[in-house]
């Protein structure tokens, strides 16, 4: 998910559009950075923003259309950066809010574009709204996924909802002592996610989507969005019959909390905004949407049409390795082009030290 660089749209390969006039994202190349290991400038060790801005010379020389950051978002850093405290501020470790625009207009002046990284499915625990929905402080009450106890256990312990798993390892409920109801985190227990179902989460995002492209940002690059959904029912998952310790991820069969059908709606809504912001600006600028989805090609597929412009192709990454040869590409590449709906672009996830 993270120190990847992507190449979008092999026209040559693709071969789907001819004479038609080719928009930036279609023929350009977006190149990831890592903030926190990419350039230092004050000798904190750190990767920072200046530290970036002083490589733009060197990144447009590469040809480059557009920089893609992971996340540079306020967070205290229970995830490098993808627990997110203010979704409108930089974190301090990488510079100020100043920093970035001036990022932004450096990059501008050398024809390249700055793409943010957006993690939907969660936020940090320290962010306002989750403090404030602790305290069922409106309109925060619903902002994320409560539930409360099972039941408690002999000891008065409570007891979590269901058997639902966190990627990170052991139950994806946490406890709220202040609430008292337990809080669903897929991820780290400092993450706790978004309740979906509620429209005012949905809009509190296009809000933020707005405020980074009225900042001059070329487009979003999405985080795992197929954790935006769980079962509101909250059925147990199934074994998974994986020989791992029943308290990884990977024991249970995620049926219940991944690639739910409502994400591919709800990523529309924001596909749409993004639209409509672009057509607005009368810029003539298309902000990008693109989706980290790591799933069967079938399932990655759905993702394309009015829901992104372009699902991530890792087949490069996951289909060929140090010895493959050309037919190997040539089997990464159909896998890709035949699957792909009409009118879809395609693209290809490449690391910078070979397949
Ligand atoms: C996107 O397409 C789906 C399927 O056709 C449709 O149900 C959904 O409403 C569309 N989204 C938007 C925002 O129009």
């Amino acid at each position: 998910m993270r120190h990847l660089s992507l190449i979008a749209g092999l026209v040559l390969i693709a071969g789907a559009v001819q004479a038609q006039q080719l928009d930036w994202w279609q023929t350009g190349v977006i190149y990831q950075i890592y903030p926190r290991s990419y350039k230092d400038s004050n000798g904190d060790g750190i990767g920072d923003i200046n530290g970036i801005i002083s490589k733009l010379d060197y990144i447009a020389s590469l040809g480059v259309a557009a920089i893609w950051l992971s996340p540079i978002y306020k967070s205290p850093m229970a995830d490098f950066g993808y627990d997110i405290s203010d979704f409108r501020d930089i974190d301090p470790l990488f510079g100020t809010l100043d920093d970035f625009k001036l990022l932004v207009a450096e990059a501008k002046s050398r024809n390249l574009g700055i793409i943010m990284d957006m993690v939907p499915n969660h936020s940090s625990d320290e962010h306002e709204w989750f403090v404030k929905s602790e305290q069922k402080i409106e309109p925060y009450t619903d902002y994320y996924f409560w539930q409360p106890a099972k039941g408690f256990d002999p000891n008065g312990a409570p007891i979590p909802p269901n058997n639902w798993l966190s990627v990170f390892g052991g139950s994806a409920w946490a406890w709220s002592e202040l609430r008292q109801e337990f809080y669903l985190h897929q991820f780290h227990a400092k993450q706790p996610d978004f309740n979906y179902r509620n429209p005012a989460i949905v809009q509190e995002l296009k809000d933020i989507l707005t405020f980074w492209y009225d900042l001059g940002v070329y487009g979003f690059r999405w985080d795992a969005v197929t954790h935006m959904f769980e079962d509101p029912a909250l059925p147990d998952e199934p074994v998974s019959g994986n020989p791992v310790d029943p308290n990884d991820y990977n024991y249970l069969k995620h049926i219940y909390t991944q690639n739910l059908p409502e994400t591919p709606y709800t990523l529309s809504l924001y596909k749409a905004h993004t639209d409509e912001y672009s057509l607005n600006a009368g810029d003539g600028l298309h902000r990008v949407m693109m989706l980290e989805v790591w799933n069967p090609i079938e399932e990655v597929m759905q993702y394309y049409r009015n829901v992104s412009d372009f699902p991530f192709n890792f087949r490069f990454l996951t289909t060929m390795g140090a010895y493959s040869n050309g037919r190997d590409a040539e089997n990464a590449i159909r896998g890709w082009v035949d699957n792909i709906p009409d009118n879809g672009w395609p693209n290809w996830v490449v690391r910078k030290t070979g397949f």
